[in-house]
């Protein structure tokens, strides 16, 4: 099955990955259609979901409003329901992944939200923090996060991961200290490059992710 979505959903995997919302929910759609989702990114090797809740839990209280950004399946919510957070709402652009997630039980509630449309339909300082994982590599610029950072408080958090190839490829890093610079955020940890999906035949050793913390201003 690893082999076959891979082959079937070029745009979410390849290199030359799509940032078109409309593509990226298709294939995130016919991914979930295939009945082994979680399977499949279990087969790859995939911790990005408790790797990020394990650091969130340095930062964010147990009781916090959380937004799981990006939630697919509900592996980040699982993994953050697993460690004692329970006011966990989920959005993700897939209906078919959200339908999964909402199966999980870790949500209080998951909404179809495509993230490339703002304002994204939450109030300014809304959330305690943020949690978005894995799913910055779908969006063309770091508008997003600028926006993430709108709908959490002064004082909390956001949580995400990036490609280590982006990081340096893109200069991402600049685009992170740009919003630093304008004073809308403080970074407060961040990893060197990790194992994303080491069994993936296209990432194995060749893609790592990093992980990030910063708090909204
Ligand atoms: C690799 S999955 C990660 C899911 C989850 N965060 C996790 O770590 O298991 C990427 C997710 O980003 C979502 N996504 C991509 N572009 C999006 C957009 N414009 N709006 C909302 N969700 C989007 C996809 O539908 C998919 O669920």
């Amino acid at each position: 099955m690893a082999k076959d979505i891979i082959d079937e959903t070029p745009e979410i995997w390849g290199k030359e990955y799509s940032t078109d919302s409309s593509t990226v929910e298709r294939d995130y759609d016919t991914f979930a259609d295939t009945g082994s989702y979680d399977e499949t990114f279990d087969e790859w090797g995939y911790v990005g979901p408790q790797t990020a809740a394990a650091i969130a839990g340095n930062y964010v209280a147990t009781d916090s409003r959380l937004l799981d950004a990006a939630c697919g399946s509900g592996l980040t919510g699982t993994a953050l329901k697993n460690l004692g957070y329970d006011n966990i709402e989920g959005i993700d652009i897939s209906s078919h992944l959200l339908e999964l997630a909402g199966k999980t039980g870790a949500y209080r509630k998951v909404q179809q939200v495509d993230m490339q449309q703002f304002p994204l339909p939450f109030d300014d300082g809304e959330f305690d923090a943020v949690n978005f994982i894995g799913a910055l590599t779908y969006f063309e610029t770091n508008e997003i996060l600028r926006e993430l950072c709108r709908i959490v408080r002064s004082g909390g958090h956001i949580v995400f991961s990036q490609r280590d190839d982006i990081m340096r490829d893109g200069n991402y890093d600049r685009k992170l200290d740009e919003l630093e610079a304008d004073g809308t955020w403080a970074r407060v940890f961040g990893t060197e490059p990790m194992p994303y999906l080491p069994n993936h035949p296209e990432y194995g050793e060749e893609i790592k992710v990093q992980y990030f913390v910063y708090r909204v201003v």
